[in-house]
């Protein structure tokens, strides 16, 4: 069967998970996509800090690694935007298909990467990218694509819905509730970005770029995270019946005139316990979307952490490979 290289950016939580899937089940993936996915190379910071990776495979270069000749797809998870997009924009030019589950990257430079994706004819994904395992970017892009959406309400970030869930259930702290997160794997390499609701919003503008055929700003989304939130406000919603949840929301302009600009909100908001939403309780993440003829739609499940995480990247990285090597 035919070989398949990967090129892997980034061997943290995440990526470690994508190496670890591809070497273990590299026969039962064999069998099921008819190619033998191999690893061309991890792409690290320092190699020392990766015992586990065969010391050939390293490097500390992701430009090399992501535009070598015999790579046939790149995975990015490294995280950040330098070197990401020059890497990543490379890639895509140079014809290479390319799967990410980098947010601040595809929220930041947008057009930038479809056009590089165009230029180069090359597959470009990131259902990684937003909401973890939960199939949200290729059913915006595909089986939706068809319908008029008109607005979505989607609790987006694993780590803060896990610190106000055990804030709300278990009355523990801040600070304790985040370092578990951190611990589980669902936080940030910088914590600061969910918990400010900046990863948040990255995946707010993604998502609203996709519902609404247009390219948003990403400053000029109002932004607020929950560092704000005490226990005194969750439990004052508590004994109104509510539950505060950190909450991106978008609607439609109302006029279909490119100079009324796209409002996109994320912000915490006291929500009905009543509400689809409230229900969506630690580390899952949860999105309403209302479409004119589909009607309302709930989608929850697994946001954050390395293996559902690893679960969109495996998916992108075999639809590439059918897409583009079969
Ligand atoms: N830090 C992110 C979260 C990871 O907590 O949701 C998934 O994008």
């Amino acid at each position: 069967s035919r070989v398949i290289n990967v090129a892997l950016l980034g061997n943290g939580t995440v990526g470690k998970e994508v190496a670890q899937c591809i070497t273990e089940r590299h026969e039962e993936l064999r069998a099921r996509s008819g190619v033998a996915v191999q690893l061309a190379g991890v792409a690290v910071g320092e190699p020392s800090r990766h015992p586990e990776v065969p010391r050939s495979l390293l490097t500390t270069d992701p430009y090399s690694l992501a535009t070598r000749a015999d790579v046939d797809v790149v995975i990015e998870a490294m995280g950040g935007l330098d070197p990401a997009y020059p890497v990543v924009s490379s890639a895509l030019e140079s014809g290479r298909p390319v799967v990410t589950a980098n947010k601040e990257l595809v929220a930041s430079y947008w057009s930038q990467l479809h056009k590089s994706a165009a230029a180069g004819h090359s597959d470009f994904r990131y259902e990684a990218a937003v909401a973890g395992a939960i199939p949200l970017v290729t059913p915006l892009r595909q089986s939706l694509s068809g319908d008029r959406i008109s607005n979505f309400t989607g609790i987006l970030n694993g780590t803060c819905n896990y610190i106000l869930t055990a804030m709300d259930i278990h009355d523990q702290p801040f600070d304790a509730a985040l370092q578990e997160a951190i611990d589980l794997g669902y936080a940030e390499a910088d914590y600061a970005r969910d918990v400010k609701g900046i990863d948040t919003a990255d995946k707010a503008a993604i998502l609203a770029s996709l519902s609404f055929d247009t390219v948003v700003d990403r400053a000029a989304i109002n932004c607020e995270g929950i560092t704000n939130v005490s226990i005194t406000d969750i439990r004052s919603a508590r004994d109104r019946g509510h539950v505060i949840k950190l909450i991106a929301s978008c609607q439609r302009p109302t006029h279909d005139d490119d100079n009324v600009p796209l409002e996109i909100d994320v912000r915490p908001t006291a929500i009905p316990r009543s509400h689809p939403l409230a229900t969506v309780s630690g580390a899952t993440n949860g999105i309403e979307i209302e479409a004119a003829l589909a009607g309302n739609l709930l989608l929850c499940g697994p946001g954050a952490g390395g293996q559902p995480t690893a679960s969109a990247i495996l998916g992108d990285l075999f639809t590439v490979i059918r897409n583009t090597y079969a």
